[in-house]
C-alpha cells in the first residue's frame, strides 16, 4: 500500500483563539476515527500559532504532524523578521518551500528556494518541495514534492486527476522515485480521484482545510482508501 500525505496548509489565515478552536473540533471527532499507518496528516500552519498549535497537539495526542509554510534562507542571526529553521525546531516537523504563492508574491528564486533547503535540512525539518511543473528544480534533501498547477490554486477549479498523474510520474521520475503529491482546489468530494492515481502520493489542500470539518471529510477519505 502506498504511503499517503494529507497536508493543510492555512496559509494566513487564523488568530490563536481561532487556531485553539479548530483543534478542539477536531480532536472530538478523532475519537471515532484512527488514522491508519499509510497515512501522515500534516497541519502547515503560520508561526504565529506554531507554539500553541504544539502544546494543544501534544496534551490531546492529536495525530497529525505540525508543520510551517516556509523558511528563511539564513541561518540564527542578524536578520531582522526572519525565521530561522533553527527556531522553529521543536515546534514542527515539516517545513513547505517553494509554494507558489512565495514565488508570484514574495519572488522567491530557484536558488533562494534551494538555501532554504539547506538550512531546513540541516536544522533536521522534513521538507515538502512545491513546484508548478516539472522543469522547476527539486532539492535532493525534499521528503515530497507538491506539485501545484498555478492556476488550480484557490480557483475552485482542480486539474484532471489523469493529468496530474502524468505530470506526478515524470517529476517522481526526475528525482529518485520522491513522492509527488498534487495540489490546487482539492476539496473533500474530489480528493478520491486524486489519491486513487498510481503517481499521486496525497494531496496539498489550502481553502478545504481551514475549516475542522471538511478537513476531517477529508482525513476520513484518506483513512478509508485502501489502494
Ligand atoms: P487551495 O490551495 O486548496 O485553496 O487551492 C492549495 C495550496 O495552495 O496548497
Amino acid at each position: 500500500m502506498k504511503q499517503l500525505y494529507l497536508v493543510a496548509n492555512w496559509k494566513s489565515n487564523k488568530t490563536v483563539e481561532e487556531a485553539k478552536e479548530w483543534v478542539s473540533v477536531i480532536s472530538h471527532n478523532f475519537s471515532d476515527v484512527k488514522i491508519p499507518s499509510h497515512v501522515s496528516v500534516i497541519l502547515c500552519a503560520p508561526f504565529t500559532v506554531s507554539a500553541i498549535l504544539q502544546q494543544e497537539a501534544s496534551t490531546l495526542a492529536l495525530p497529525m504532524h505540525l508543520g510551517v509554510q516556509t523558511i528563511s534562507s539564513y541561518p540564527n542571526g542578524a536578520y531582522t523578521g526572519e525565521i530561522s529553521a533553527q527556531m522553529v525546531k521543536g515546534l514542527a516537523d515539516y517545513v513547505l518551500i517553494g509554494h507558489s504563492e512565495r514565488r508570484r508574491y514574495f519572488h522567491e528564486s530557484d536558488a533562494e528556494l534551494l538555501e532554504k533547503a539547506k538550512q531546513a535540512a540541516g536544522n533536521g525539518l522534513n521538507i515538502i518541495y512545491c513546484v508548478e511543473n516539472a522543469d522547476q528544480p527539486v532539492p535532493t534533501e525534499a521528503v515530497a514534492v507538491l506539485y501545484e498547477p498555478q492556476a488550480a490554486i484557490g480557483s475552485g477549479k482542480s486539474e484532471d486527476p489523469a493529468i496530474s498523474n502524468t505530470m506526478c510520474k515524470t517529476i517522481s521520475e526526475k528525482h529518485s522515485n520522491v513522492p509527488v503529491l498534487y495540489g490546487g482546489s482539492v476539496t473533500e468530494e474530489t480528493v478520491k480521484g486524486f489519491i486513487e492515481q498510481p503517481y499521486i502520493s496525497g494531496v496539498g489542500v489550502g481553502g478545504a482545510s481551514l475549516d475542522p470539518v471538511r478537513f476531517f471529510h477529508l482525513i476520513e477519505a484518506f483513512s478509508s482508501y485502501a489502494g
